[in-house]
């Protein structure tokens, strides 16, 4: 059986690429004024989230419920331009991980779809 990127990454990869993401995003001119929540609780909920959404234990869904990522995310505009920044801020936060390529480029390969998921409106 193939294993999922929750097994490849390890608890500890996801919590430095959570972490290294929202620091990215919140210096990031063309999303940070969208995050209007605490910066901690912002960092838990999606090491919860993308715990699940990498194939480990369904963390985000015992605490929060169905995830319902794009309701969720009907309160914030997001557009091609915000969904690129969240892109190209977690590629880089990929791009610091002590994992091999391969992991890398499956986890950009997750995010794309889901993030144009988001976009709720024109930019
Ligand atoms: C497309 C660009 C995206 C933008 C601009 C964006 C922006 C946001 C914003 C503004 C929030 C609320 C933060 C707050 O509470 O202040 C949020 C919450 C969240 N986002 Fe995104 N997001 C995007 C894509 C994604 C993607 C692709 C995922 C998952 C792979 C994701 C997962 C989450 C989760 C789990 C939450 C917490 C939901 C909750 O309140 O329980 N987001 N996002």
């Amino acid at each position: 059986m193939n294993k999922s990127l929750f097994d490849e990454l390890g608890e500890e990869n996801i919590k430095v690429l959570v972490n290294r993401f929202y620091d990215l995003v919140f210096n990031d001119e063309r999303i940070a004024h969208l995050f209007k929540t605490d910066k901690a609780l912002i960092k838990e909920k999606q090491r919860l989230f993308l715990t699940q959404f990498l194939g480990g234990p369904s963390l985000y869904s015992e605490v929060y419920g169905h995830p319902k990522l794009r309701a969720r995310h009907l309160p914030h505009p997001i557009g091609i331009k915000e969904a690129e920044a969240w892109l190209s801020c977690m590629s880089q936060a990929i791009a610091t991980l002590a994992v091999g390529q391969h992991i890398k480029d499956e986890l950009i390969k997750r995010f794309v779809p889901t993030a144009m998921f988001m976009v709720n409106k024109e930019n």
